[in-house]
């Protein structure tokens, strides 16, 4: 099967023949797969950029329901797309509501360990790292993703990336959900079964579920009876495969039966980064979410969506040895690590403010020497740009080293 441009999409089957032929601007060009929420199809616009579409079998027609949608919707958008697909919009006033988000082209998590077993060592890491980068994103925006789990994963060419988040939400109260439960027990948090309040600490939880899936390809309160796996999620400690000591104890506070004994995303990812031997020293919240995205590998956002363009279609296979083996990742190169550093030293606000500081008591400098206002503004300004780019330089040079604050 293959794309408007002739690109081959792994894994995209042909239309069926009372599948939908367009959603707004985009061609349907195959189906990417079928869920509990509807089916999704890969979408093609005139200049052959390509999107995930999900069509989804849900009746909207209720306002208070559809409105609920729209809100949840607005919100998965505002998602910086650190480690996400980036939610682009949905459409609620035609038959069949659809999101549209963007299409990372690769093997779910799921798939990926079906076909070639767990995940191990370096490879492990980085889907931990970028997956709780993707959890602390989503929850920086007041978003819950409600169905984390190895389906809603995809391993992208340049890392691994969270889908679908919002729309669980989206559809609460919708006969969807009750429909859907069935299929997502084994990563649901025990509150979820008690009936209280679902939160941020519920994807929390999955997050775990999913790593423990990824290191030993079964989560960590079984996948058989749904009835047997909600009792040991109620009553049983989880079974995990052996790992790392950091990483099983980490993983262990994130199933807490508890929810408020869980640590937040945010600080999951601290002590993920905090075990990296490239991350040496503290890390500050500004950067956490870029320090985590660079880890795991993924283009950052500051770069245009990656839609696969004829001629840059990368291998369609998601570094499947590094992960199946557990062998270290291929460091980037010495030029992308370097233009990376540049761009992100570029807008450090610690960075900035040092330069604005300095270049004030350059201009007082000025100002006194000369007693000309023209003068302590040259000397201001010619502070404000030395200190900016010698530090600017210094902190790409030693690269690393910023990372790690
Ligand atoms: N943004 C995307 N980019 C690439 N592939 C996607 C994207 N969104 C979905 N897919 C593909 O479509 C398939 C079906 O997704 P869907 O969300 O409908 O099912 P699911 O995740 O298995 O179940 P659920 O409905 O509970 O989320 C996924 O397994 C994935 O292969
Ligand atoms: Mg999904």
């Amino acid at each position: 099967m293959t794309g408007l441009a002739g690109t081959p999409v792994p894994g995209l089957a042909p239309l069926w023949t009372h599948d939908p032929v367009s959603a707004g601007p985009y061609r349907l060009v195959g189906r990417l797969g079928a869920g509990g929420q509807g089916v999704v199809y890969l979408g093609e616009d005139d200049q052959g950029d390509q999107v995930a579409v999900k069509m989804i079998n849900v009746d909207l027609s209720d306002s208070r329901v559809r409105s609920r949608f729209m809100k949840e919707i607005a919100a998965a958008r505002r998602v910086v797309p650190f480690c996400t697909a980036q939610v682009l919009f949905a459409e609620v006033d035609g038959e069949r509501p659809y999101v549209v988000s963007e299409f990372i082209e690769g093997p779910t998590l799921y798939r990926h360990v079906q076909d070639h077993g767990p995940v191990a060592g370096n490879a492990l890491h980085r889907l931990a790292v970028g997956t709780a980068t993707a959890v602390a994103a989503i929850h920086r925006s007041d978003v819950v993703h409600c169905d984390l789990k190895p389906d809603n994963v995809v391993l992208g060419r340049d890392g691994p990336r969270v889908i679908d988040f919002g729309i669980a939400r989206a559809l609460g109260g919708t006969d969807t959900v009750t429909s859907r439960v069935m299929g997502t027990i084994a990563y649901m948090a025990p509150e979820r079964f008690r009936n209280d309040s679902v939160g941020p600490p519920c994807d929390v939880f999955a997050w775990a579920a999913t790593i423990v899936f990824a290191a030993g390809g079964r989560p960590p309160f079984g996948n058989d009876s749904p009835f047997a796996v909600m009792h040991r999620v109620l009553n049983d400690p989880p079974d995990l495969p052996p790992l790392p000591r950091g990483l099983d104890e980490l993983l262990r506070q994130c199933l807490a039966k508890d929810p408020t004994a869980r640590p937040d995303a945010e600080n999951v990812l601290m002590r993920l980064l905090g075990q990296d031997d490239r991350v040496t020293g503290p890390l500050r919240r500004e950067t956490v979410l870029q320090v985590g995205n660079e880890t795991a590998g993924t283009v950052p956002p500051t770069q245009p969506l990656s839609s696969p363009r004829p001629g840059s279609a990368a291998p369609s296979q998601y570094r499947a040895p590094a992960f199946a083996s557990g062998a270290p990742a291929a460091p980037s190169t010495p030029g992308g690590g370097w233009g990376r550093r540049l761009r992100r030293e570029s807008v450090d606000a610690w960075g900035i403010s040092t330069a604005i500081f300095l270049g004030s008591v350059g201009a007082a400098a000025g100002y006194v020497a000369s007693s000309a206002l023209d003068a302590a503004a040259a000397t201001g300004a010619a502070t404000f740009v030395v200190v900016y780019v010698v530090r600017l330089l210094v902190a790409t040079a030693l690269g690393d080293s910023s990372d790690r604050r």
